[in-house]
Order: structure tokens, then sequence, then C-alpha cells
């Protein structure tokens, strides 16, 4: 399988300026290790999911791959070239073969903007040499596709005249209309109405399979994932602890941290439904490990060894886990 994707041991701290630690040493720069060492690769044409709890790194990690943001050391593999140092003409096109969909599909769309003018914005910047007609067609046969129908009454609406819903097809369509091969959903349906997101993530899983794009959905929600993904990386503190093809990792999930947010899933209580799960483990309220295994404080079979770092290993065919419980000796 190739590799559309491969980010390669990526670092980011952010320099944290109100430490309460900077009472105790003031001198002392103190950081947020945001992504401490990641490392993944994304298969073309599939479906990949970036699980995680809130904080542990998933958007920093999605602007590093699109280039918002510069990581502190690491690199970005795209299509077998390097290119997190490109610049000018090489970064635009890549931004033309990478696109994102935006958590807040309120936010992302511009209120003044004919649903058809936001689609065509795209086309404008990355394909100058396209006719008047060529660009309407285009944007009526994506609206098709994210099945606004009838396309040529929802090219005229403005975005308050949407359901969430219907916003968010049109962020999809916006990022479908100039042909990416890799689509950055983070986090899509978590602002939408939970009866609306299983059919949300088909619409993306469908375009997937039919249009050949790579999608990397980031969610932290591991309940969501279930109904779209065909690869998992799950993300603590700033690590991928364990990956692999959902269904094995799902099904036999080795990483402590993995059967903890399992654990949490699989509690059936209606009330729950909207909410981060509750996970539960040891300690629950205790940051993660500043060095060793992130999961230290937290992880109900820690032991000494714990504290010195784990590297994230091939433990069975495709499936990687970071954890000392694993080590062959
Ligand atoms: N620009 C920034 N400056 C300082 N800290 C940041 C910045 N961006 C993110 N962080 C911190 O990095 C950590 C990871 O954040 P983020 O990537 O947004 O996590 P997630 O998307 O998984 O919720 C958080 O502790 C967050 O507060
Ligand atoms: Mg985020």
């Amino acid at each position: 399988m190739k590799n559309i994707l491969e980010v390669q041991d990526v670092k980011k701290y952010f320099p944290v300026t109100k430490s309460i630690l900077s009472f105790v040493s003031p001198r002392k720069k103190y950081y947020k290790k945001a992504l401490d060492g990641v490392s993944l690769n994304i298969p073309e044409g599939r479906v990949s999911v970036l699980v995680g709890e809130s904080g542990s790194g998933k958007s920093t990690l999605a602007r590093i791959i699109l280039r918002a943001i510069d990581p502190d050391s690491g690199s970005i593999i795209f299509n077998g070239s390097n290119i997190t140092n490109n610049n000018g003409k090489d970064l635009w096109n890549y931004r033309k073969h990478a696109q994102m969909i935006h958590q807040d599909p309120y936010s992302s769309l511009n209120p003044l903007m004919k649903v058809f003018d936001i689609i065509k914005e795209p086309i404008d910047i990355f394909y100058k040499n396209y006719s008047n007609e060529e660009r309407t067609n285009k944007i009526l046969a994506v609206l098709d596709d994210v099945n606004l129908k009838p396309s040529v009454e929802f090219a005229e609406k403005y975005p308050h005249m949407l359901s969430g819903g219907e916003r968010q097809r049109v962020a999809i369509a916006r990022s479908l209309v100039i042909e990416p091969r890799l689509i950055i959903a983070d986090e899509p349906v978590s602002m939408l109405d939970v009866s609306i997101r299983a059919q949300i993530l088909q619409i993306v899983k469908q375009l997937s399979v039919s249009r050949n794009i790579t999608v990397f959905y980031i969610t932290h929600d591991l309940a969501t994932s279930r109904y779209i993904g065909d690869e998992i990386s799950v993300m603590y503190a700033g690590k991928i602890v364990e990956s692999g093809p959902i269904d094995t990792v799902l099904s036999n999930p080795l990483h402590p941290y993995t059967q903890a947010l399992l654990d949490a899933i699989s509690e059936p209580k209606f009330e729950n439904i909207d909410k981060q799960k509750v996970i539960r483990i040891k300690n629950f309220d205790s940051i993660p490990a500043e060095s060793g295994c992130k999961f230290f404080n937290r992880c109900p079979y820690s032991m000494e060894i714990c504290k010195k770092e784990p590297e994230l290993e091939r433990k069975e065919t495709n499936h990687d886990v970071s954890c000392f419980l694993y080590e062959k000796n």
C-alpha cells in the first residue's frame, strides 16, 4: 500500500508564558509539548482516523501537515517528496492537493456569499484557466455529490438558509471541488446534531471511495470513527500510542489507553451520548508524565520500566503499539 502522507518524528513545543512553575524557578523556560515525536503513515485512497482526547495535539498536527504552522523538527512527506520546507509555487501546488474541512460549519462559510460563490472561490484561485461554463458545471456536480439537490437551487442559497448539516456539506463540496488528493477533517461533525453525524461521515466515506480521495479524519470520539475509518492511530499527550487497521485495533486494543477509551464508549447511557466520554482509569486527574511513558500516572499496569520511553513497535501484522507490556524478552 502506497502512503500519500508520512509524518516523521514531528515535534512541536509551545512556550508556556504563565506557568505556575515559573514562580519556582523564574529563569527557566517552560514548554507545552503539544507534539513530542509523532510518526504516522496515511495510506492512499483510504480513511485514516486520528483519535485522542481534547488537548492531545490533534489540531496541532493537522496544522503542521497543512503547513499552517511549522514543526520544531521532523518532516512531512507528501506523495514521496518532503514538503516541510516548501515555499512559493511548491507550497501553492501542495495546497491544491491537501484540503481541510473545519469543525465549525457556521464560521467557516462567508455569510455574505451564495453557496455558488463559496464553492467557486477555490476554483478561481487554483484553476484560473477554467471557462465560466466549466466552473458552473463543476460547482453543480460537486453539490450533487454531497447530496445537496436540486443543486441549482442550493447554489443560489446563502449560508443562513441552510441547516448545520447542509452547511457542512457545502464546506465539504468546497474542499472537494478542486479535486484534492488528501482531505483533512478536524472534528467535522462534533458541532452537528448527533442524529446527522453518521450521515455526514457516510458522505465523506463514499466520496473517498468514488473519487479516490484519502481522508484523514480527526476526532476525540472513538464511536464515530467506526462509521468511517479503515485505519486508526491513537494519540495520547502528543504521542501515537497505537495504530493499525481499525477492526484489528478496536477488537483487540493493546495499549491500556486505547482499552480505556473503548471501555468508556461501551457504556450505553443516553446522557453520555454527546459528552466527552469519561475514561475509567487510575488517577483520572493526573497529568501526563513528563518523561518515559506519558500514560504512566494513569495506567493501571505501570511498571518500573515505564519510566523509560517506549517505542512504537510492530506487535502483530500492521498493528503497532508503544507499551512495555508487549516487550519481547
Ligand atoms: N498556539 C498555541 N500556543 C500555545 N499552546 C498551544 C497552541 N496551540 C495549541 N496549544 C496547546 O497544545 C496542546 C494541544 O492542542 P491541540 O493540538 O489543539 O489539541 P487537540 O486538537 O487534540 O484538542 C494543548 O495543550 C494546547 O493548549
Ligand atoms: Mg482540536
